[in-house]
């Protein structure tokens, strides 16, 4: 997997003069099922979060509020996308270090991920990720 598989996944909108609703179903919308909700909120300006890559997991990001910068690296290619929208998501494929910065004053960035939370499917060193990337290329 690549940063090729990195892309925005633009979600059902229902738009209502009432106010607008967004669903995510997994498996539908998502190639996963979800196993975890977490949310960063209360960023404060300057921040930056992230800064890891995961062995296995799968995540779905969204800017539920405001907005923020996603830097994405697979070892050979890099990309940034700015969230801005709560009806967009960013797939995020296992094996891709991610750096989030650039938060805007009340952004709350949303992520479904595929399994609950396991300190060894990270990568929290850079060096050991490209080791490790370099190897399955191979
Ligand atoms: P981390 O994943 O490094 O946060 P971010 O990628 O947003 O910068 O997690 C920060 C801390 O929170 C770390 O000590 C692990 C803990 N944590 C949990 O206990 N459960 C979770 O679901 C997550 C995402 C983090």
């Amino acid at each position: 997997m690549s940063i090729q598989d990195c892309n925005i996944i633009d979600l059902p909108r229902i738009t209502d003069p009432r106010g607008n609703l967004t669903f995510v179903e997994a498996n539908r919308h998502i190639p996963y099922d979800i196993r975890r909700v977490y949310y960063l909120y209360d960023v404060p300006g300057g921040a930056e979060r992230g800064g890891h890559a995961h062995k296995a997991l799968h995540q779905l990001i969204i800017a539920m509020s405001g907005s923020f910068d996603i830097h994405l690296d697979d070892g050979c290619a890099k990309k940034t996308i700015h969230l801005n929208r709560s009806y967009n998501g960013l797939y995020v494929c296992p094996m891709i270090w991610r750096e989030i910065d650039n938060f805007s004053s009340g952004a709350v960035c949303m992520v479904l991920a595929s399994d609950y939370y396991d300190e060894s499917d990270y990568y929290r060193n850079y060096s050991t990720f490209i080791i490790d990337v370099k190897k399955t290329v191979k």
